[in-house]
Parts: structure tokens; C-alpha cells; sequence
């Protein structure tokens, strides 16, 4: 029998790259999202893409502890991932009380749902922003936590705890946290990308956003880091790549591999590229010429994140394999079809 997943906000950009890594790897989807941050088209896409028509859709709200509840009773969930959650950074220090409560709640009514149908695993998706501004880098899943600049990264921090604790207290629930570094790109076959609503608040989609004409000018937030080129390092993870992660912790857990009930790991390359480095990649792989200019750092930002992936490659078998190129020349394919096709 085929092991069944049920993915949480599985019609948005990482929940549809994953459920098609999910369904390749031979598991059972079940995508559930309340389509608030996002539309059809990647869930549409993720079908094309698997040759899946009937993949199973739920239109839900994670917060309707009723309607959780009711799905673990119409489906066998061996694992579920939950995605379901706001990102905004700018957003949830303006509207904390909508980040707490949405992000929280929903996830607690997951937990409280596996609970009470005699266990499941967990797979919560967290961020490297819980690491704050690190003093050693790169940063291992040792590093400490730091306190958060935002309610964003708050909720982070608390879901991870909340499944810690959950995992402790609950017989038959496994929990694993994913610290994801930067995700950008798109699947290959350029049916599925990051779809932002407005304004985009993160690098990548920016960027190929301004290459299409959609966007007059990029700018580059801060060129006096006291880095090579003055600009910020992160760690950007191929969003292909970053959905095979989960399809390894996933089967970690449902295979009864886990070492300890709650885990967690990085995921990202292990290698810093700069902003300015990602912007000349991006011209130079896609041939083209960007237009942007340097301007004040962004306030809240980090000068430099990057991930130790040691733990990942060796309890999950897995490691990141796509080329910066490779990822930057897929997202403005994304791009490229979206301004075809919409
Ligand atoms: C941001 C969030 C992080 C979240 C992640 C989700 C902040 C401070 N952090 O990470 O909590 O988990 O998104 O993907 O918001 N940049 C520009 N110009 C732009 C946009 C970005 O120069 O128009 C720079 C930023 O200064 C940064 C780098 O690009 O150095 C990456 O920025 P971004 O894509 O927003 O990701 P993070 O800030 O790393």
C-alpha cells in the first residue's frame, strides 16, 4: 500500500514542488490550502507535471479545527507537511496578531488532530531565520536560536517548539523541522514557480520580475557589508532540490529511521553567493542585461547567513545537486511562461 501524505498549504510555491517530488517518489498526495496567498495554477501545473488529474484537492482553512479533524478522519495520513502558514516578514510586525493567530493555531490543530487519531508525522517548515544574526557561520542545527526581529520569525520558533513539546508529550507523533535558507527557482519543466501577489518582498522573484519589464529598477539593499562586495551572503537553495529534502525526511520518518522522535536539520547548499554575485549570475546565464541600483541596506536584514549541511546529507542522504545557473536560468523560464500563458 501506498503510504499516504496530506500536504498543508500544498497549492502554493514550495507545497506544489514538493508534492510533485512526493508523487514521483511514490506517495499518495493529498493537497489541502485555503488558496489565501495563492491561486490554481501551480496546483493545475503540478498535475500536468505528474500526469495526476485526480490528485485530491481540499479547499480548507488549517485554523478550522473541525474541518482538520474531519480530514484525518475521511483519510489514512501516514505523514502530513504542513506549509499552511503567512510569510510576510514586513506584514507580521504590522499585523502580529494575524501571524500569531493564523500560524499557530493552524498548526496546533494539526497536532492536536494526529494526536487524537492515533498519531502521525510531522514535518513542520521552518526557516534559518530562527538563527537570527549568527556569530559562527556557517550555521549548524546546534547554533542557537536567537531571538526573532519579527512575529514571522517568532512563529517559526514557536512551531518548532510547539512540535518538540508535541512529540514529548504524545505517543505516535515523530516530528521533524526543516530549516530551509534561501528557496528560489522553479521545476524544470517551468509549469510551477513562485507566484507573489503585489509588490515581491523576496531577492529572486524581484529580479526576474524587473528582467520581464513588470518592475522598473531592482534594488540592491546595502554595498557597504563588510563582505567581499559589500553586499549580503546567503545560502540560495534550488527549490527542486529543497522538495527532494522533504521527500528524504519523509521517508526517514514513515520508515521508522528517525534517531530521536523530533529532528531537525538545515537545508541549503552550504555555500554563500552574494546579492550582487546572484544578480551577475542571473544576467550572465540568461543573457541580459538587469537594471538595478545600490541602495540603503534593508532594515532587519542579516549580512550573512549560510547553512552546514552535514547532518542533511548524512541522516537524510541527501544533497543539494543543481547549480546556482541552473536555478537562476529556470526561474526566469518560470517568468518567462508566466507572461505568456497569463
Ligand atoms: C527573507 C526573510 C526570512 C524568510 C525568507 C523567506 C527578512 C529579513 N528575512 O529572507 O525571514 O524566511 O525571506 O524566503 O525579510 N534583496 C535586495 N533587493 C530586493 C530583495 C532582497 O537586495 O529587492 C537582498 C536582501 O537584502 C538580502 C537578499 O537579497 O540580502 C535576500 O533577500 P530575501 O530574498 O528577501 O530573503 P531574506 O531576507 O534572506
Amino acid at each position: 500500500m501506498k503510504k499516504q501524505v496530506l500536504v498543508s498549504g500544498g497549492a502554493g510555491y514550495i507545497g506544489s514542488h514538493v508534492t510533485v517530488e512526493l508523487i514521483e517518489a511514490g506517495y499518495d498526495v493529498i493537497v489541502a490550502d485555503n488558496m489565501s496567498n495563492c491561486d490554481l495554477t501551480c496546483f493545475e501545473g503540478v498535475k500536468k507535471i505528474t500526469g495526476r488529474t485526480d490528485l485530491p484537492f481540499i479547499k480548507m482553512d488549517f485554523c478550522d479545527k473541525a474541518a482538520v479533524d474531519q480530514l484525518f478522519t475521511d483519510y489514512k495520513i501516514d505523514a502530513v507537511i504542513h506549509f499552511a502558514a503567512f510569510k510576510a516578514v514586513g506584514e507580521s510586525v504590522a499585523e502580529p496578531l494575524k501571524y500569531y493567530s493564523n500560524n499557530l493555531i493552524s498548526f496546533m490543530n494539526v497536532l492536536d488532530a494526529a494526536r487524537t487519531h492515533g498519531g502521525c508525522n510531522v514535518l513542520f517548515s521552518s526557516s534559518a531565520t530562527v538563527y537570527g544574526e549568527a556569530e559562527v557561520l556557517p550555521v549548524t542545527e546546534q547554533t542557537p536560536r536567537l531571538p526573532s526581529t519579527s512575529p514571522y520569525g517568532n512563529t517559526k520558533q514557536m512551531c518548532e517548539d510547539i512540535l518538540r513539546d508535541s512529540v514529548k508529550a504524545y505517543e505516535g507523533i515523530h516530528g521533524i523541522a526543516l530549516r530551509y535558507f534561501n528557496p528560489i527557482g522553479a521545476h524544470p519543466s517551468a509549469l510551477i514557480g513562485e507566484l507573489p501577489r503585489g509588490v515581491p518582498n523576496n531577492l529572486v522573484p524581484f529580479i526576474t520580475q524587473t528582467a520581464i519589464g513588470k518592475r522598473e529598477c531592482l534594488s540592491i539593499f546595502g554595498k557597504d557589508y563588510p563582505t567581499e562586495d559589500g553586499t549580503c551572503l546567503r545560502d540560495y537553495i534550488d527549490i527542486v532540490d529543497l522538495a527532494k529534502a522533504h521527500v528524504a525526511a519523509v521517508s526517514r520518518m514513515v520508515n521508522g529511521k528517525m534517531e530521536k522522535e523530533y529532528e531537525i536539520f538545515n537545508v541549503g547548499t552550504g555555500r554563500p553567493v552574494s546579492v550582487y554575485e546572484l544578480v551577475t549570475k542571473f544576467e550572465k546565464v540568461n543573457n541580459l542585461k538587469l537594471n538595478y541600483k545600490f541602495v540603503d541596506r534593508r532594515p532587519g536584514d542579516v549580512m550573512a547567513i549560510w547553512a552546514d549541511t552535514k547532518l542533511a546529507n548524512e541522516k537524510l542522504g541527501w544533497k543539494a545537486e543543481r547549480t546556482v545557473e541552473e536555478t537562476l536560468a529556470a526561474a526566469w523560464a518560470w517568468e518567462k511562461h508566466l507572461a505568456e500563458n497569463r
